[in-house]
This record gives C-alpha cells, sequence and structure tokens, in this order.
C-alpha cells in the first residue's frame, strides 16, 4: 500500500475533528428518512394472491446460494408489523420513508390483466398509517423483485417488458399517486445492479444470461422503461394534480486512483465512473442525452476484435435519446463506500468486466464492515459523488440520498454505525454549506435489519434490531436510531 493512499483515508477518518471547519446544522426543509424494500423485508411470499418473484424462485431453487440456505419467504414479517415499522420512524422524528412495491403483489404475473386489490389494499395501508404521522412516503417502483413469469419471457432483457413496466407504473399512480400522499417516486433501484444479476456466476437473481450482452441489454430496457414511466406520469397525471417528482435510484461506488500519482490509475478511475455509472446516468441527465461516444467507441471496437457484425451496446434511436433525455426530477443516489481502481487491459472475453478493463481493490488499511464484502467506511465518497455528480450533469438537480449505511452482525450498542453515520453526514454537510451542493435530504439503509439478498441475515443494516428466531419478529432500537432522532430533533450533527 503506497502511503499516498494510506494518509487519504486517515483524512477521511478524521473528518469528525475537521468538522469544525464547517456549518454543523442541516437546512431547513432537508429530510430525514429511512428505507428498505419489498423482498428484504415484507415475508408473506405468497399470502394474499401474491405471485412468486425472482427472489423467490431463486432462494428456493438455489438453496446453496443463500447464505444459510435461507429465504425471504418471513423476512421481517413486515407484511403484518408494518404499523410497528411506521413507529420506529415516527419515534426517531423521521419524515419520510422510502420502501419499495413488490410488483407480484400487484400483479401476480407481471401482467396487467389481473390486479390484485390485496397487494393494493396493503400499501394503501402503509401509505395511510404514514400519512397519520405526517411521514412522506418515498414509493420505490422496482426494487428487484420481479414477476418470475416475467423472468421466463426473458426478464428485463426482453423488450415488451418496457410496455408490462409502464402498466404496473400506471396502477401506482392511479392507485397511490391521487392523493396528496405519493409526491415522490423512484422507478429504480440500482440499476446496475439489476444488470448485474446477468452475470456469469449464481451470485445474484435470476439466473445469468448472456454475458457481455444480457448485461447491457437489461441496462437499455430499463433505461426505456424509466422513461415511459417518466413520461406516462407528465401525460396522464398532470402535475398540477399530483405534483409528484419522479427519479430513480443510482448506486454510485466511488473510484479511487489505486496510485494517486499514476496517469493510468487516474484514468481507471475515468473508465470505471464511466462504465459504472455514466453508461446509465449520461442518458438520462445529460445535455445531449444518450450513451457517453467513448462508451460506444470501446465496446464497438472490442466487439469488431471479437468477431462480433455490430457493437454488443445496443443503439438509441435519435427519437429515443430525445425520450428518454431530461426524464428525472432529482437525483436518488446510493451512497456507501469507496473502492480503489487500476488499469487492466484484459483482453478477449465477452464481458462488461473485460469490456471495462479495470480492476477494483479494497485497502487493508481501510476500517471495512465484518460482514459485508464490499463495504468500508470511506466518508470522502459522499462529498467526492456529490460534486462529480454536480460538475457533471448540472446544480439543477436536488440529490436525495436514497441509501447510505453500515452492516454488522446486529449488535444493539453498534458504535460503528455511528462513526459511519458521523462522519457521512458531516462530509454532506461540507458538500451541502461549502459547495453548495443541493441536497434534498438522506434515507438511512435500512429502517429495519433485514435479509441482505444472498448474505441474508449475516449482513444486518438496520437501526432498529429485528430477532428472526423470534416467530413475531420482535424489533428493539439500536444506539444508533436515538443517534438518529438527535440529529432529526437538534438538526444539527453533533459534534
Ligand atoms: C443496495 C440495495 O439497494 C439494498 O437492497 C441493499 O440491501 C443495500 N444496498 C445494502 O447492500
Amino acid at each position: 500500500m503506497n502511503l499516498k493512499l494510506v494518509s487519504l483515508s486517515i483524512i477521511a477518518f478524521t473528518s469528525s475533528i475537521l468538522c469544525a471547519e464547517v456549518d454543523l446544522t442541516f437546512p431547513d426543509d432537508f429530510m430525514f428518512g429511512a428505507a428498505t424494500a419489498s423482498y428484504q423485508i415484507e415475508g408473506a411470499w405468497n399470502v394474499d394472491g401474491k405471485g412468486e418473484s425472482i427472489w423467490d424462485h431463486y432462494s428456493h431453487n438455489y438453496p446453496e446460494y443463500m447464505k444459510e440456505n435461507a429465504t425471504g419467504d418471513d423476512a421481517a414479517k413486515s407484511y403484518y408489523k408494518y404499523k410497528e415499522d411506521v413507529k420506529a420512524l415516527k419515534d426517531m422524528g423521521m419524515n419520510h420513508y422510502r420502501f419499495s412495491i413488490s410488483w407480484p403483489r400487484i400483479f401476480p404475473t407481471g401482467l396487467p390483466n389481473n390486479v390484485n386489490e390485496k397487494g393494493i389494499k396493503y400499501y394503501n395501508n402503509l401509505i395511510n398509517e404514514l400519512l397519520k404521522y405526517n411521514i412522506t412516503p418515498v414509493v420505490t417502483m422496482f426494487h428487484w423483485d420481479l414477476p418470475q413469469y416475467l423472468q421466463n419471457l426473458g426478464g428485463w432483457t426482453n423488450e415488451i417488458i418496457v410496455q408490462y413496466f409502464e402498466d404496473f407504473a400506471r396502477i401506482l399512480y392511479e392507485r397511490y399517486g391521487d392523493r396528496v400522499s405519493v409526491k415522490w417516486w423512484l422507478t429504480f433501484n440500482e440499476i446496475q445492479n439489476i444488470c448485474f444479476g446477468t452475470r456469469t456466476k449464481k451470485t445474484f437473481a435470476p439466473e445469468p444470461v448472456t454475458p457481455g450482452i444480457g448485461y447491457y441489454l437489461t441496462g437499455h430496457n430499463i433505461l426505456k422503461a424509466h422513461a415511459r414511466a417518466y413520461r406516462l406520469y407528465e401525460k396522464e397525471f398532470p402535475r398540477d394534480k399530483q405534483h409528484g417528482k419522479i427519479s430513480i435510484a443510482k448506486e454510485i461506488m466511488w473510484p479511487i486512483a489505486l496510485n494517486e500519482s499514476s496517469e493510468c490509475d487516474q484514468a481507471a478511475v475515468n473508465k470505471n465512473l464511466l462504465f459504472t455509472s455514466r453508461w446509465l446516468l449520461d442518458p438520462i441527465f445529460s445535455k445531449q442525452g444518450d450513451y457517453p461516444q467513448e462508451l460506444k467507441d470501446i465496446i464497438a471496437n472490442k466487439s469488431k476484435e471479437q468477431g462480433f457484425k455490430q457493437s454488443r451496446l445496443p443503439t438509441f434511436t435519435p427519437e429515443e435519446v430525445k425520450y428518454i433525455r431530461g426524464t428525472a426530477d432529482y437525483l436518488g443516489l446510493n451512497e456507501y463506500t469507496s473502492y480503489l481502481v487500476t488499469m487492466n487491459e484484459k483482453k478477449g472475453n465477452v464481458s462488461m468486466a473485460d469490456d471495462m478493463g479495470v480492476t477494483i481493490y479494497i485497502s487493508d488499511t481501510w476500517i471495512t464492515s465484518k460482514n459485508s464484502a464490499w463495504l468500508s467506511m470511506n466518508p470522502q465518497s459522499m462529498r467526492s459523488v456529490l460534486n462529480w455528480f454536480k460538475d457533471n450533469y448540472g446544480e439543477q438537480y436536488g440529490v436525495l440520498i436514497t441509501e447510505n449505511g453500515f452492516a454488522d452482525g446486529g449488535d444493539l450498542d453498534d458504535d460503528m454505525r455511528i462513526k459511519y453515520y458521523g462522519t457521512y453526514f458531516a462530509e454532506m454537510l461540507k458538500a451541502i454549506h461549502i459547495d453548495k451542493v443541493k441536497m434534498i435530504g438522506h434515507s438511512a439503509w435500512a429502517l429495519i435489519d433485514n435479509l441482505e439478498w444472498t448474505t441474508a441475515y449475516t449482513s444486518k443494516f438496520g437501526l432498529y434490531h429485528v430477532d428472526f428466531k423470534d416467530p413475531e419478529r420482535k424489533r428493539t432500537p439500536k444506539k444508533s436510531s436515538y443517534f438518529m432522532k438527535n440529529l432529526t430533533s437538534t438538526r444539527r450533527l453533533p459534534e
């Protein structure tokens, strides 16, 4: 490990001391909240008419890929205990809740011809409970639990799904957007991770599709589906009636050059951002729209070398470019961590990793989570990403942190989580007060402990502990929930 890097991470962890330089108060309109997702908390996987999702299918058919052979069949039982979840938000003084809607609970097969009224009712009840306490719902339409029936058609790689997603969005606007209630929409959570679901290894549902092709096709169709949902809202649900705002939740792990003085490693930073973030953000947020030219060129050249007649990256027509461009009212940002990057010009394989040609590492000098393979404490990533977004896409988009959090084994005395939030909020306050980034608010991941995908119940992110051995799934506030409560009541980060 070279010295520069070590000192970089030292700066990161003294950020609470540097706080003295920054105004520690949160702007009056800053929203504090917490987040969850349907498959990770609800359980009731086949109750009241819900259809099978790809995660139900995956956990039932490939138990060996789920830690401890776990499933989300019961998860935290929020389907039954949502009132306790809302009470937790209220007790922490939070004013928004980001949750997702399970598509197969609304349309059991995903096809728009048989709406499940019981599923509709569940989210109606949840929304009403939130409104009772003045907690604003922030609704994610798709947080990875695709109806298996649609997966059998090829899932996101089959363009037919774009229409089905629009139909799904329509019913959500109709049933939940009618009241003043749902103003904040997110069409998709972490698009790139959805594309990663199509990797060669069985690390994520669904089962993989052709690497290096399915990956780009998935992103391409999701961008189209997102734009359809946005344009539908504009056309059929005029803003003067619903006043809603729509975006996506984009994950960005901030890349840092392995060797800061190496031009090659600096190039790896840009290349990494190109393949992980600009690929999906430029078509929506950039002035010109479309995929970045550099990305098109790289993939076209690689494809040619590999004997393809055309690029493996699908193309948008000029009409599609225009249609997708500008389809966001704000940015939803999932911001957790950083990694180190270096160039790695691999050749030959038809895969996104080889197209990108960048290797990523985690430094052994960083404080890492013992319960997550990818998560380290890198608070400066928060400020860096916020500034990068502003510099690239302009100042007009407010940013809502749609996820941010730390994993441990589920301890009630979760001091590491408090340290994580303290340092990350400090960096965010610098972005707000010094860099003048327009921030909307922060949603902690997660409100309660939940099923962390394939690492299942071994990686806990909750502000509230859930006892997964207890049939009642008892919830208990962790120390970090009191930290949050203090933040929401003082609206100031403690020194
Ligand atoms: C990303 C995902 O959106 C969420 O589902 C997951 O649990 C957290 N980050 C933590 O990994």
